[in-house]
């Protein structure tokens, strides 16, 4: 008796890994967040197809725990990879508490399908790393926006191009208006668009294309690229 928690990427049917396609064209149950994944990316795969935005954790759980003891392969569908703000291990808490087995398969995030489409990477030689991170809210109480700037990481930010004005505020505030700044709305999808900007100008860009939701926003010097080398090629 297993879950399958199947990671679909950012959106195009092309970037699901070999697992993720065959377990979605095996699977008789998909359930889906269909506030980021459309219904229509599921075409191809037969299973019964359950919607669960706007659904409550316990009746997703149900849903998942009926299925599987009616001997049912279930794939539940989670954007991007699974455990990057995927609200996963509480799924996979009460499943576990019900008996249930569950196995977590990976997908590209969104994190990097945004940088591919800018053709960018999120690093560089001098740059020690990445933070992905989201904007505080209703379950985040302080995102430490403001002291991650002061490090030289490049940030990526999820979750948050609804609240761009506050992302780029906290951030300005550190490394000021002039640093490079990116948003990727549906990275990967048809209807993809990429603003390459700075940290001034992003919000009044993002705000006149009308980007509101599914958007990544990424800032650092890695935006422009780099003229390092590193030590890799010798
Ligand atoms: C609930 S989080 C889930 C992230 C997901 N687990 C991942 O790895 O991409 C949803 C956020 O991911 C980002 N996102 C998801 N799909 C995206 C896409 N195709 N293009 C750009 N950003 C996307 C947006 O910031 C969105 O608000």
């Amino acid at each position: 008796m297993k879950v399958y928690f199947v990671g679909f990427g950012p959106g195009n049917v092309e970037l699901l890994t070999l697992k993720a396609y065959r377990l979605l064209k095996e699977a008789d149950l998909i359930i889906y967040p269909g506030s980021i994944i459309e219904e229509s990316f599921l075409d191809e795969f037969d299973g019964e197809k359950i919607n669960s935005y706007g659904m409550r954790l316990e009746e997703i759980v149900e849903i998942m725990e009926r299925a599987v003891k009616e001997g049912k392969k279930v794939v539940r569908v989670q954007s991007g990879d699974p455990t990057i703000f995927g609200a996963v291990w509480e799924q996979i808490r009460e499943l576990r508490k019900r008996g249930i087995d569950c196995e977590v398969v990976p997908g590209v995030s969104s994190v990097f399908a945004s940088a591919a489409s800018l053709c960018i990477e999120l690093t560089s030689p001098s740059t020690p790393g990445v933070a992905i991170v989201r904007p505080a809210g209703k379950t985040l109480r302080e995102d430490y926006l403001e002291k991650l700037a002061k490090l030289p990481l490049t940030l990526v930010i999820l979750l948050g191009v609804d609240r761009i004005e506050y992302v780029v505020e906290k951030i300005a505030k550190v490394r000021g208006e002039e640093e490079p700044c990116a948003v990727v709305f549906h990275a990967s999808r048809e209807d993809e668009v990429k603003i390459v900007s700075k940290l001034g100008k992003i919000a009044e860009e993002v705000r006149k294309r009308k980007i509101e939701r599914t958007a990544t926003i990424i800032v650092g010097k890695v935006v422009e690229g780099y003229d390092e080398r590193s030590h890799l090629y010798g």
